[in-house]
């Protein structure tokens, strides 16, 4: 592959099926900020850590920048339409969407509810890396829902047919 073949790069990238985040934040100003992102990945253990990749360019890359907490909510089948909704750049993201908001006495990013789990982290570290920036979180609470989680695979949603045991035995 030559390195200035991006065509190949993202062929590659595609070939390897991913789940879907909705990452979250609500800034000083209490102005909700969040982004459709599949680059999701588990970090550690002990301290429980996870990262997301968030291009420099993105609206809400100063709001992460900035951010103390943020949620990695992972999408279940059937939340589509709000993964498209939160890829697309200059909307109301979170009008349309009920999400459930932190209050003074209870801080806290905004958390989806119908995802497959919700990860409610504090800001760890923060990593430059080319046109992204990683996003290192320590996992502080953990909602977990119980659905069908959403892939992403070559471009486009998948619904996963999960395997029943008499199918995994045969
Ligand atoms: C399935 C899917 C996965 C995406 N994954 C990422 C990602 O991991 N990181 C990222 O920065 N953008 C990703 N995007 C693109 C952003 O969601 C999109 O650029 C969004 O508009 C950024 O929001 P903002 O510019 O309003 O902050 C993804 C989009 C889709 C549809």
């Amino acid at each position: 592959m030559a390195l200035n073949d991006k065509q190949t790069f993202r062929d590659a990238l595609g070939a390897f099926p991913s789940g879907v985040t909705i990452v979250s934040t609500t800034d000083g100003e209490g102005r909700h900020w969040g982004f459709t992102a599949s680059s999701f990945s588990s970090v550690s253990m002990d301290p429980p850590l996870v990262l997301v990749c968030i291009a420099n360019t993105a609206d809400s890359h100063p709001a992460f920048m900035k951010a103390r907490r943020y949620a990695i909510n992972i999408l279940s089948q059937g939340q589509e339409a709000i993964a498209m909704h939160f890829a697309r750049k200059g909307v109301d993201k979170f009008g349309p969407h009920e999400f459930r908001y932190g209050s003074e006495d209870e801080p806290h990013p905004p958390v989806l509810p119908g995802s497959m789990a919700s990860l409610v982290c504090t800001a760890h570290d923060v990593y430059a890396a080319g046109d992204h920036t990683v996003l290192i979180g320590r996992i502080e609470d953990v909602e977990l829902g119980d659905a069908t989680p959403l892939v992403y695979y070559n471009r486009g949603f998948r619904n996963l047919e999960l395997e029943t045991e008499a199918e995994t035995l045969s």
